[in-house]
């Protein structure tokens, strides 16, 4: 390792508790020079863009993340206003339901129920494992992130009787998202299973005039907080999506915020050098070709931290992963994101990635305060702690010397302040990434071509079941389903469609034959 490239590259930020070591990348010195009117580029649009440009040119929209940690420098006074008043109000509510202003009709709140998914589920997840207390929260979380009828289940199962003091609260910035839209149902189910009053339990998080803002009008529900159209789902993490559900937890928001406004600071250096995201940016550029051809592995060593790589996995890879750019030229462009923890990882994938395809660089994040309270010596001198940053420089060595690029970062410890820096560090970094590819880092129509996908499935499994009933007591191969509702051409998925109505006894179809599975007839039990 070379010292002297070490002191050069090595980015301290004493009054973030952060600092950034590229130091172990392979790059030349003539990196930064050749990219440096690249990068100037991306500053440049990233400054047009906190002004309230039409950044996210596909959906017509401003690109307004940055000005929800810093509400005074957003593009009018009313978004200004409207951004500090919203904020306001979420202290105001997390307030109120800690002490008992808003309760349950059965008492105080005692647990949350957060529904939602995607860039409305994995921000309020990782912040809630970050910075959560466990038993001594102030509510206790849970989420509903799918719509796996089992994994809700389950959610339903460790809530128990508690849930006539279930706050629940629904997050779509669309208010349309059908997973979310279920787990709401699941949940008005739940609730009136207990002789529950749902709308007396549940606060709306959604788009003014969305098709949730309109249920939780309708049913008057407790509170309903916005979700601009200039923030995207994840960006979202410190506007209300996560700032309600953390302080309902009783995580510490103003500190998440602060953090993230300081790191947005710091980012805003138009000295390349100076500018922690400016770095990250580029090291992706360079370790991937500026076109995805290496994974980005995500190694914090701290078990808080284990959800953040799933959140930067959504945040990067939704955002940077386009088939056109903003010249409309297909470029497929992407960078894969994953990890878990160290030093977990070590005895799993880590093996390979010393060892076998190289195909990836990493990021460790290395956090210097090991725990509250001293800790215990678990050999002479030695701490679990110490264990664990030997096993990170460990493992950073051994990397180096099998000639695989990584990054470090360093934070002071796991404090509000340092994770909404790190969101605000990453969010950044995709800005800039962004341009530097150039495509637009704010749509995501791969998701809606999904949800539209989805939607038509729906619809021939409706088909077929109506068929199968309305001919019940016969019996039919799939061949014949296909061709008695008009659907000739796609046997596969009427196949895969009924196996599944099979399988789940209150459709009432059954499949018969057990021999050869393409020729077995589904009829329709009544
Ligand atoms: O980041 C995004 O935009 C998406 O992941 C959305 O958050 C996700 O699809 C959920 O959308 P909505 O909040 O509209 O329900």
């Amino acid at each position: 390792m070379n010292w002297s490239k070490f002191k050069a590259y090595y980015l301290n930020l004493p009054e973030l508790g952060f600092s950034l070591d590229i130091s172990r990348m392979s790059f030349d010195d003539a990196f930064f020079s050749t990219m440096e009117p690249k990068m100037q580029e991306a500053f440049a649009a990233m400054q047009d863009l906190e002004k309230g440009s039409i950044a996210n040119p596909d959906e017509n929209r401003m690109v307004g993340h940055y000005w929800l940690r810093n509400p005074q420098v957003a593009p009018t006074q009313e978004l200004s206003q409207s951004i500090q008043s919203t904020i306001d109000k979420i202290q105001a509510v997390a307030a109120r339901v800690h002490s008992g202003a808003i309760k349950a009709p059965a008492g105080k709140f005692t647990d949350l129920l957060v529904i939602g998914i995607g860039g409305s589920a994995l921000g309020p997840q990782f912040v809630s494992e970050a910075l959560g207390k466990k038993n001594r929260d102030a509510l206790k979380v849970h989420f509903f992130d799918n719509t796996d009828p089992d994994g809700m289940d389950g959610v339903l199962d460790v809530i128990g009787d508690d849930l006539k003091t279930t706050l629940s609260v629904v997050i779509s910035k669309s208010g349309g998202t059908p997973e979310t839209r279920n787990g709401m149902l699941e949940a008005q189910n739940a609730y009136k299973a207990a002789g529950l009053d749902f709308s007396a339990h549940a606060i709306a998080i959604t788009g003014e005039g969305s098709k949730l803002d309109t249920v939780a009008e309708q049913e008057g529900w407790i509170e309903r907080l916005p979700m601009w159209d200039w923030v995207g789902g994840r960006t979202s993490e410190t506007g209300p999506v996560g700032l309600l559900p953390a302080a309902l937890q009783g995580i510490d928001i103003a500190g998440l915020i602060e953090g993230a406004a300081k790191m947005d600071m710091a980012t805003r250096s138009a000295e390349t050098l100076k500018n922690p995201a400016a770095l990250l940016a580029l090291m992706w550029y360079y370790a991937s070709d500026g076109k995805g051809s290496k994974d980005m592995v995500l190694l914090p060593y701290k078990d808080r931290l284990q959800l953040f790589s799933k959140y930067l996995q959504q945040l990067v890879m939704e955002s940077i992963g386009k088939e056109l750019d903003l010249h409309g030229n297909k470029v497929n462009q992407g960078l894969s994101v994953y990890g878990n923890k160290g030093s977990t990882d070590q005895h799993a994938y880590v093996q390979q990635l010393r060892d076998g395809v190289h195909n990836f660089f990493v990021t460790f994040i290395e956090v210097l305060k090991d725990r509250k309270d001293t800790s215990v010596e678990v050999e002479t001198g030695v701490t679990s702690g110490d264990f664990l940053q030997g096993f990170l420089l460990g493992t950073r060595e051994a990397l180096t010397g099998s000639g695989r690029d990584s990054m470090t970062i360093t934070i002071d410890e796991v404090t509000p302040q340092a994770v909404g820096m790190l969101i605000a560090l990453y969010e950044r970094a995709v800005g800039f990434y962004a341009s530097l590819v150039g495509i637009n880092a704010y749509h995501q129509p791969g998701v809606e071509a999904g949800k539209k996908a989805a939607a038509s499935i729906l619809s021939l499994k409706t088909k077929i079941h109506a068929f199968l009933q309305e001919n019940a007591g016969k019996s039919f191969d799939l061949e014949q389903i296909a061709s008695g509702i008009g659907a000739s051409g796609s046997e596969e998925m009427i196949f895969k469609l009924c196996r599944h109505m099979a399988a789940n006894a209150q459709k009432q179809v059954v499949v018969e034959g057990s021999g050869d599975l393409f020729s077995a007839k589904y009829s329709f039990n009544a």
